[in-house]
């Protein structure tokens, strides 16, 4: 099945690396053009450089911080300015410190902000009237995780400020889907990333036996792919995943136990 996203010009948050990297990869196969943005500048570069050689697609790499309003306005005026249009804009990055919900003072809930909830609101700011001005319609997806919905002890700020982003994304679709727009969120699973090696090491005992405890809560008995999350991402940014909006989506293996 042709997806329809040849040509279309996809903003990929958190891409240097993970499930942001598998994204943009995804896309690149697909024919789209990728802005791909993250903090470290040396990783970035070494990332677009990568993905073009896998896929021959054009990658623009913008090194942005999300948690800061002037970054993510910078990556949406240079996005316009090197590539011309905004199709696809993927919220993504890394998450907030795991802890106990009391542990955290106001400094952490205010840091937890604006990287979950505020950078997913500036991005969508930002991007959605040149979607409007363009008149070919888009798509927003933002990543979170199963935790999101199915919340994890320990895991809290992201928890709270993703239900957050979740309630945020359901409204905006509600007010752009007359302009072809649709907005979704992905809530991951357990994926093979850098970032869930640190999960399974997080406790000080050894990762493999943390590893067979997450695997096997799984129904699937895996560890998910960056590209299990990617595909769907694929489908619901591309034209042809148009009319399903306002959806949080497990990505999962099945791990999400409830009825909805
Ligand atoms: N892996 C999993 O099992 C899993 C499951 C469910 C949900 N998730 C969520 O999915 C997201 C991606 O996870 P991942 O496993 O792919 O993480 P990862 O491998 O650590 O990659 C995170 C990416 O985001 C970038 N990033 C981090 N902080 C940023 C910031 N403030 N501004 C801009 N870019 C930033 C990182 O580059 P720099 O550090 O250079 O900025 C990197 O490119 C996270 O929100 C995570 O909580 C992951």
């Amino acid at each position: 099945m042709d997806l329809g996203l040849k040509g279309k010009v996809a903003i990929v948050g958190g891409a240097s690396m993970g499930i942001g990297w598998g994204i943009a990869r995804m896309l690149a196969r697909e024919g789209a053009r990728i802005v791909i943005t993250a903090r470290r500048e040396p990783n970035l570069s070494e990332a677009a450089q990568k993905l073009r050689v896998e896929t021959g697609a054009e990658i623009i790499p913008i090194a942005a911080d999300c948690r800061r309003a002037a970054d993510c306005a910078r990556v949406v005026e240079t996005t316009i300015a090197r590539a011309g249009s905004i199709d696809i804009l993927i919220n993504n990055d890394g998450a907030p410190p795991l802890g106990d919900l009391v542990s955290f003072d106001d400094t952490a809930w205010a840091k937890a902000v604006e990287q979950n909830l505020m950078y997913v609101i500036r991005m969508a700011r930002a991007v959605v009237p040149h979607m409007i001005a363009q008149k070919r319609g888009g798509a927003i997806l933002n990543i979170t995780a199963i935790s999101a919905i199915q919340p994890i002890a320990g895991f809290g700020l992201s928890v709270a400020t993703w239900g957050g982003v979740i309630g945020y994304a359901k409204t905006l679709s509600l007010e752009v889907a007359k302009h072809d727009i649709n907005v979704n969120t992905i809530c991951p699973g357990y994926i093979e990333t850098t970032r869930l090696e640190k999960v399974f090491a997080a406790d000080g005992s050894d990762p493999r036996v943390m590893r067979a405890k997450l695997e096997a809560e799984i129904p699937m008995n895996r560890i998910g792919s960056v590209d299990d999350v990617a595909a769907m991402v694929a489908l619901l940014v591309s034209p042809r995943g148009r009319y399903t909006t306002g959806a949080a989506i497990a990505v999962d293996g099945g791990l999400f136990r409830g009825v909805r």
